[in-house]
Order: C-alpha cells, then structure tokens, then sequence
C-alpha cells in the first residue's frame, strides 16, 4: 500500500511563491512507487482546494495554483473518519499523512499544526507548542534565556504601551542595549520590518515600521559576529548536520539579500575550528530540546571574533527549496535531497504514533 502524502502549499503569506517553488522541488524528489501524492493547495486569499492525485512532476509551478481544476476543500474533510463532511465523500478522500511546506504566520505558527492535531492526521515538522514559540521570537528568547542559552540582550513592547510613553521605550534601549541595536516584529520572519539602528533618529523610526507589522516587537543589542546556521533532525534523539555560513553582501542579512540580490554567499560546510563545531552542536540540540522541537529545526547562531556562540534564532520550518540551507547542509552531511523527505515524513509518523499511547481518560 502507498503511503497517501498530502502536500499542503502555497498559502495566505507573503512566502506564497517560495513554497510553490518547494512543492515542486518535493513533488520532483518523492518516490511515486512508495507515495501518492494529493495536492493541497491554499491560496493567496486563503481558500483550500484539493487537486486530483499527481502522476509525476510538474514543470510549471502556475500548475500548482489549483483554481478552477481543484475541489474547494474544507481543512476538516482531510480526515473523512472525524469530520464526515459530505454524503459523497468517501474514506479514500482520506489522507495517511500532511507534509505543511508553509512559512511564516498561518503556515509556520501552529495554528494549521493544531488543526492536523484535531484531525488526528500525523503530519511533518514540529507540533503546535513549538511552531507557536518558535514563530514569537519574544518567546522563544523567554525560553532560551531560562534554559541558560547565550544570546543577545533583549527588550520588548507591545504597541499600547509605546504609545503611552515612547520616550520611556527609546531611553530604556538606549540605556539597557545601546547602539547598535536590531528592532524586529515578534512575530514575522524574512527579514521584513526589522531595521538596525544606529542613533535616536533611526531608533524612532524603527519602532514606527516594525509596529506596523505586529503589536508586539522585540530590540536587540547589536552583535558583531559571522552568522552561522545548522539543521536539526529528528524526534527525541535530534542529530545535526554540518554548520553553513551566510555572508550577506548587505549591511546584515535583510530582505533585499535573502530574496532579491541572490548573491548573498553560503558556505557549506563553513570554515569554523572543531570546538566551535561542537558548541554549535551542543548549542543547538539543547535549543531543540529546550522548544520541545520536533522533526526539524534550523538553529541559527552568531560567531563572535572570540569563539563565542550567541544563539539567533530557530526555524520551525525552514527554507526547503533544494537550494535553501537546510536541505544543502543535509546534502553536505550526507542525506540527499530525496532521503531527507523520507526522513522527515518517517520522523512525523513517529510522533504521531507516540502520541497514540497516551490515555486521554483514567
Ligand atoms: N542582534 C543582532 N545582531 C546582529 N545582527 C542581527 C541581530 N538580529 C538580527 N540581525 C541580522 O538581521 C537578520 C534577520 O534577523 P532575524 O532575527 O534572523 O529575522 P528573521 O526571522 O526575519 O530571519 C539576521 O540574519 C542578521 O543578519
Ligand atoms: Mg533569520
């Protein structure tokens, strides 16, 4: 029997067209003898449509925006068992396991995460806690700065408070963080709305634009180190790939340089001595485990002149185009493209079926 894989895509985000990029690139790498592949594809207004079964890959990827050829679908008919939505539908329309290939908010949050939960439908990728505090980077700092993790100094508002006393906000980071220092909305990724500042004048109007991204930011102290990443795979015993570096040809690695320039340089594996390999390593599965993380996890850090490992940020859900960091880093450590899919379906299934021992009465 074929496993039926629902590869869910596209997506109410501004990263809409990078995943369609990475649906491709997985529809072209999975086995057909061993999947069946159901296309899910959400919208850029946020619709659900379901696609007939895919025979082999697409090469046009305006192919995978299903429109007119694909049946709307309610997220609850995934699981015909529960949510017998329809007299027509039958238990084939069933779907044995969701691969989510969506970043940022609505993809990357935990909210379509505790859907599939609801569902009962094992899925790949970290669960609802993780998602949620991995996206927030308020929180996720929270939860490093109590697991002991090393990290840049940080100071958060939400907007109400700022708009009470702003000049109470700027003097509070000019005095706790200093220049320079990096304002980011707490909940976005791709570099949008975060700014570094480097006087009162940058500062105020650094506020401004990262407001307007989310009620909620956060300000760091500046760090002056090479950026690093690795990948993390796995469930309760994670293991790690090799480190890459990102060379941003830019001021720092913003929005210009991850998705307009593309020449920012990745160095794959990067030049690092073998202690700052292992502290990377050990950094990163505790931050792992620390975001009870599961599946997969990029752990971004800063290298500091001083061999010191500042951690930046995890991402729950990656870049996973063939090209991204994650995947390069697994094809450098010895995990090709097409065997980390396989991997990663095989640690969601894992998950699931740990979570099926769990007595939910007594
Ligand atoms: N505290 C910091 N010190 C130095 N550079 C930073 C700092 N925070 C962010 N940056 C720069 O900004 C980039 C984007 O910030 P990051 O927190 O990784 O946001 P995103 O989630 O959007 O990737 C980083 O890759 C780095 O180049
Ligand atoms: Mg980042």
């Amino acid at each position: 029997m074929k496993i039926k894989l629902g590869l869910l895509y596209g997506g109410k985000s501004a990263e809409h067209k990078v995943s369609l990029q990475t649906a491709k690139a997985v529809i072209k790498a999975l086995d057909l003898t061993k999947y069946e592949i159901h296309p899910i594809y959400i919208s850029e207004t946020g619709e659900w449509v379901r696609g007939a079964q895919l025979e082999g890959p697409v090469e046009d990827v305006s192919k995978l925006q299903l429109k007119e050829e694909g049946k709307p679908l309610s997220p609850v008919a995934l699981n015909s068992e529960i949510f017998p939505v329809s007299a027509n539908q039958t238990n084939d329309d069933k779907i044995d396991v969701v691969f989510p290939l969506l970043h940022g908010p609505n993809g990357e949050d935990g909210t379509v995460q505790g859907l599939l939960e609801l569902l009962n439908i094992p899925y790949v990728g970290n669960g609802v806690l993780a998602s949620a505090a991995g996206m927030d980077k308020v929180m996720m700092k929270n939860i490093y700065e109590q697991a002991g993790i090393k990290q840049a100094n940080y100071v958060w508002y939400i907007r109400s408070d700022w708009e009470k006393n702003a000049e109470a906000a700027y003097k509070n980071v000019e005095e706790t963080l200093g220049y320079p220092c990096f304002v980011k909305p707490a909940n976005l990724g791709s570099s949008v709305g975060i700014s570094k500042c480097k006087d009162r004048e940058s500062l105020v109007k650094a506020f401004e634009e990262a407001f307007e991204y989310d009620r909620k930011i956060i300000i760091e102290e500046g760090i002056d180190g090479r950026e690093v990443e690795i990948a993390v795979l796995g469930n309760d015993d994670p293991q790690c790939s090799v480190v890459g570096e990102i060379v941003p040809k830019t001021d720092f690695y913003d929005y210009k340089a991850k998705y307009e320039d593309g020449d920012t340089g990745l160095i794959i594996p990067a030049d690092i001595t073998e202690e700052e390999y292992a502290e990377i390593k050990r950094v990163a599965i505790q931050s792992f485990k620390a975001l009870d993380c599961s599946g997969l996890v990029r752990a971004d850090f800063f290298l500091t002149k001083d061999g010191e490992v500042l951690m930046n940020e995890v991402n729950t859900m990656p870049g996973f185009t063939p090209f991204s960091m994650f995947p390069m880093l697994w094809q450098e450590s010895g995990l090709p493209y097409s065997q980390l899919i396989e991997k990663l379906v095989g640690l969601g299934v894992e998950r699931h079926e740990e979570k099926q021992k769990i007595k939910y009465t007594f």
